[in-house]
C-alpha cells in the first residue's frame, strides 16, 4: 500500500509538514509513505502541458499514479489553499478524463496556528480535488492551534490523534478498494 503525501507548505519547519510527519508515524508498518515534490513544478501552462511535458511533471504525475491513495495537507493563505498546492493539483488533474488523480482516494488535512483550523483552505482543497476527479473521503481533519497539537514531532492532543487514526484507516480501506478495482 503506497500513500503519497502532498504538503502545501514549502517552509522549513512548516507546521503542515510536521503534522504530516506525525501522521505518517501513526501508519501501520506495511504502508509505504512518500512525499510529492511540488515546489519544483513550473507554474501550470497548457503550453508546457504538451506531448512532452517537463520531466519534473512526468515524475510528479508518475508518483501520483503509482500511489494507492493521497494525503493532501494544506495551511491557509488568505482564506484558501496556497498557490503551490493548487498548482500541483492542476498538474495532477490533466489530461482531463485520464489524469493521475481520477478515482484516487484522497484524505484532506488542514493546519493553522489560529483557532479556525484553516477551515476555508480545507473546504477549498476538497472542492478543487473533487472537481479534479479525486475520490474524497467522507470526512477530513482540520487542526487548529497547531503549536499545541504537534509537540516535539508528536501529536499531543488525543482527540486529534484519534481523528487522524480514523481518517487514515478510512483512507487505507479506500486505497485497497481502488487498487482492487484497478486490478480487476
Ligand atoms: C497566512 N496565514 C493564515 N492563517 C490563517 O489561519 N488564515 C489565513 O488566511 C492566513 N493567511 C496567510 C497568508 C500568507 C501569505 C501567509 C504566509 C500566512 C498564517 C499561516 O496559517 C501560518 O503562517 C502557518 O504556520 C503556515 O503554515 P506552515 O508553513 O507552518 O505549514
Amino acid at each position: 500500500m503506497k500513500i503519497l503525501m502532498m504538503v502545501g507548505s514549502l517552509r522549513a519547519g512548516s507546521w503542515t509538514r510536521q503534522l504530516v510527519d506525525a501522521t505518517v508515524a501513526l501508519l501501520p508498518a506495511h504502508v509505504e509513505a512518500s512525499y510529492a515534490v511540488i515546489g519544483d513544478l513550473p507554474h501550470y501552462s497548457q503550453d508546457l502541458d504538451s506531448e512532452t511535458p517537463p520531466q519534473v511533471v512526468v515524475d510528479f504525475r508518475r508518483a501520483v499514479e503509482d500511489s494507492d491513495a493521497l494525503v493532501v495537507a494544506t495551511p491557509e493563505y488568505n482564506g484558501s489553499l496556497p498557490g503551490v498546492l493548487k498548482n500541483a493539483i492542476d498538474w495532477a488533474s490533466r489530461p482531463r478524463g485520464s489524469s493521475a488523480l481520477d478515482g484516487t482516494p484522497v484524505a484532506v488535512l488542514s493546519v493553522s496556528p489560529s483557532p479556525r483550523g484553516a477551515q476555508w483552505a480545507r473546504e477549498d482543497a476538497e472542492k478543487v480535488l473533487r472537481v479534479a476527479g479525486a475520490e474524497l473521503l467522507g470526512r477530513s481533519v482540520g487542526v487548529a492551534s497547531i503549536h499545541d497539537t504537534v509537540v516535539d514531532g508528536r501529536i499531543a492532543d488525543p482527540a486529534i490523534e484519534d481523528a487522524l487514526r480514523g481518517l487514515t484507516a478510512e483512507l487505507l480501506a479506500a486505497g485497497e478498494d481502488a487498487a482492487a478495482r484497478a486490478a480487476a
